[in-house]
């Protein structure tokens, strides 16, 4: 359980974390904050349980605030540490969506019984919905790079980033993702995800999937055609739909073909990624790829291109193939044989073997971008909030 713990009394903080740890330290991730002032972002950024907060700092117009927190977020729990509580005090805390009031001087077990009732409430509950952002990677010829982008943006954005991601290998023919990321082969595979998928649940799916970070998971492709024929239209949308509901960031590795399976994983998606290379017959094959998913009735905006092993000075230009495709390139990706070979021979992601290689930080500048992104959305929906409250 997630508890953000909101006081400026540091004895009180350390009394918390003694007989919260003493319970269960494993059961209970917590963090600190001094006063009310951030608590709308730190609640943005933490996504907690349950928020334990001393009533200090709700003297003066704090309750206000809980108020919208608990009206923003009804999952998360709220508990006010308080002394002499009056009856109005405990009546208005109890109207703003508090859940409970323990007395100063804390008593450890009133504590730990308040927080196992929010616990119990967590269990009962069905999981919290998260709707992830979903990203494909679809090459335009085979050997584009669309694995390797795929594998490496994901770990690196798990890395860098709190995010929770999953990286799903959708191409059912020669899908080989996880060996991007990871040195043996899985034991389980979207084959087994399919063939179980009346009881495809939160820990079916992570139980099916190979954990490379703490916050970052893979589940692979079918390791051959006949399994891979277990995998029909109808898993991938109840996967995609449980995934997203789980992680912050889904990326697929859809392969190069467009057929029922992947694109019902396409209908999914916030953003596409068709990464090519500079030369003819990625740019011809590009051009078929744009304009069969504008058939198929996809956005233009989700589409975006990725230019990869770009090297400056070559016979064709970037210009060339913007112009040639009557789209800008959202992203180039350096040439860097050495370095993504040895990531790529090795199963290990790039950031772990060459930090500063030109890849790396390219890589790096498209998370940080995906991840303002999400956080642009999630705080415009706060403007708009702070906004509207402002105007009563
Ligand atoms: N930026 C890069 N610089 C140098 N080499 C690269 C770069 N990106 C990819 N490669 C090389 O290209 C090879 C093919 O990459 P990858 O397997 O990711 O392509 P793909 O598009 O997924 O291919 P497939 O269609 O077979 O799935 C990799 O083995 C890697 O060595
Ligand atoms: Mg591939």
């Amino acid at each position: 359980m997630k508890i953000i713990v909101i006081s400026p009394n540091k004895v009180l903080k350390e009394e918390i974390l003694h007989s919260l740890k003493s319970a269960d330290a494993a059961r209970y991730s917590l963090v600190f904050d001094d006063g009310l002032n951030d608590l709308w972002q730190v609640t943005a950024d933490e996504d907690p349980d349950l928020i334990i907060i001393d009533g200090l700092c709700v003297e003066g117009g704090g309750l206000c605030a809980l108020e919208n927190i608990c009206l923003r977020y009804p999952d998360v729990s709220v508990i006010i540490l308080s002394e002499n509580a009056s009856t109005e005090f405990l009546m208005a805390a109890m109207r703003s969506g508090v859940k409970d009031v323990l007395s100063l001087p804390l008593q450890i077990s009133d504590l730990q019984a308040a927080v196992n009732r929010v616990d119990l409430k967590l269990k009962q509950t069905v999981p919290k919905s998260k709707k992830g952002k979903v990203i494909a990677f679809v090459g335009s010829k085979g050997g584009s790079g669309a694995t390797f982008l795929a594998c490496n943006l994901a770990y690196i954005l798990a890395e860098t980033s709190k995010a929770k991601v999953a990286l799903l290998d959708l191409n059912l023919q020669f899908g080989d993702a996880v060996l991007f990321v990871n040195d043996h082969v899985p034991s389980n595979t979207l084959a087994d995800v399919a063939k179980n998928i009346k009881r495809l649940d939160a820990s079916l799916l992570s139980s099916s999937m190979v954990s490379i970070l703490p916050n970052f998971s893979v589940l692979a492709a079918p390791e051959d055609a006949e399994s891979a024929q277990d995998v029909r239209p109808e898993h991938i949308d109840a996967l995609l739909k449980l995934t997203i509901s789980q992680y912050d960031f889904v990326l697929i590795d859809i392969g190069r073909t467009l057929n029922a399976t992947s694109v019902k994983a396409l209908d999914h998606t916030d953003i596409i990624f068709i990464v090519l290379q500079e030369t003819l017959p990625f740019i011809r094959d590009s051009k078929r790829l744009l304009h069969a998913l504008q058939s198929l009735g996809y956005a233009k905006e989700k589409v975006k291109l990725v230019l990869n092993r770009y090297e400056k000075g070559g016979d064709i230009r970037l210009v060339d193939v913007e112009t040639a495709l009557d789209m800008k390139v959202f992203k180039t990706i350096p040439n860097s044989y050495q370095a993504v070979s040895a990531s790529v021979n090795q199963g290990v992601p790039i950031i772990q073997i060459a930090k500063s290689d030109p890849v790396t930080k390219a890589l790096q500048e498209v998370a940080e971008n995906l991840v303002e992104g999400a956080k642009a959305k999630k705080s415009s929906w706060l403007d708009s909030l702070l906004h509207h409250a402002s105007l009563f």
